[in-house]
């Protein structure tokens, strides 16, 4: 791997992976990070790689679905490995909205996928996937053989690039990994998802939407722990295959929020209430609201020795005192959500 794509280098998951490729890895390669700079975008949390690293990272604006521009970006950087982060991320935006979705999560998939079957010499097309593609899980935790079950115009885009991922494998012999991850949290989350959304209206002491009784279970992941994953898998996966990354640690969404509440209480002391916890208020619930996403991640366990690191409290504690410590950022990514939050909630939240 000497000249790395990297998609939606400028978005969350995206941004800390490039962070932690520089900062916690070997790797000696360039990073050419393509980045549509859509609403949830911050090149400039990757202000410091790029003052450090001016000849080994390149941030270019554009479109994956754009295929003539992402032609001449595979020639001029002579590409040899991609990691595919570009993706609309947001479940409620998809259901007012899917055709971003299509465009950016499906047919860019295929655009990128187009390129690497031109080129000679390729190392590996990694896909950043999602524990969605699966669907609702009833009963036991889903291994990677798992059918896909996609409930919305998310899950539903993520599911068909995923097949169009492995369907260039199996026809074109092209060498892939796809990592299906769980919820994510960390620094740079764009507020409008429910970590650092409950982060901000609990800090300011306003209504916390929780969607329906709040029972619905997630698994959460730390994403340097995501990130960490992700390496592994581009460095030591078997190619032509899938790995679920997750914590195994189910939780509904009350107790998260919940959590949330009290260790930023314990933190900074409430002004105008007693406990943050008073602040929950259950909504309208999304609809076709995916109950449990449930994974078994004992492939990436047993065959690349991962394992995450923090466990659920650290992993909110950390990603608190970082949006604390961010205000700043907060301020600027509020001003983006552009009325979302009171088209999405009403007025009262955020
Ligand atoms: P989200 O962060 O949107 O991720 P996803 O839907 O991809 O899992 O939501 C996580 C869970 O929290 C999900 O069950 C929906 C729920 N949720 C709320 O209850 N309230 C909210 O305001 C948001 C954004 C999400």
């Amino acid at each position: 791997m000497k000249n790395l794509l990297i998609t939606g280098g400028c978005g969350f998951i995206g941004s800390n992976f490039i962070r932690f490729l520089f900062y916690e890895t070997d790797f000696d390669g360039k990073v050419i990070n393509v980045d549509k700079l859509t609403y949830c975008a911050d090149p400039d949390s990757l202000n410091t790689i790029e003052k450090r690293y001016p000849d080994r990272y390149h941030l270019i604006r554009g479109d994956i679905a754009d295929h003539e521009f992402m032609e001449e970006v595979f020639k001029r950087y002579e590409i040899d490995a991609v990691c595919n982060f570009a993706a609309q991320s947001h479940v409620d935006r998809a259901i007012v909205d899917p055709s971003e979705f299509i465009s950016t999560n499906i047919v860019g998939t295929y655009c990128l996928l187009e390129c690497v079957r031109k080129l000679s010499r390729f190392y590996l097309f990694h896909q950043v996937s999602t524990d969605e593609v699966y669907g609702s899980i009833e009963m036991e935790r889903v291994k990677e053989d798992a059918p896909f079950r996609p409930t919305n115009p998310y899950s539903a885009s993520k599911a068909s690039a995923d097949h169009l991922v492995r369907s260039y494998a199996n026809t074109y012999g092209l060498p892939i990994t796809i990592s299906h991850s769980s919820n994510n949290l960390g620094p740079y989350q764009f507020p409008e998802k429910l970590v650092p959304l409950t982060i901000l209206n609990a800090l300011e002491e306003r209504p916390i939407p929780i969607y329906g009784d709040g029972r619905n279970i997630r698994d959460w992941l730390y994403v340097e722990d995501n990130c960490r994953a992700i390496w592994m898998i581009m460095c030591e996966g078997k190619r032509g295959q899938n790995y679920n990354v997750g914590s195994e640690r189910e939780t509904e969404n009350l107790e998260l929020v919940s959590l949330l509440c009290d260790i930023l209480d314990s933190i900074r002391r409430p002004k105008g209430i007693r406990q943050r916890r008073g602040l929950i208020r259950f909504i309208k619930d999304r609809p076709g609201h995916d109950r449990r996403y449930a994974m078994d991640c004992s492939k990436i366990k047993r065959e690349l020795g991962w394992s995450p690191k923090y466990g659920i409290e650290e992993a909110l504690d950390l990603t608190i005192r970082w949006y604390l410590g961010n205000l700043r950022w907060v301020e600027m990514m509020k001003k983006r959500l552009n009325g979302w939050i009171k088209s999405h909630y009403g007025k009262e939240f955020l």
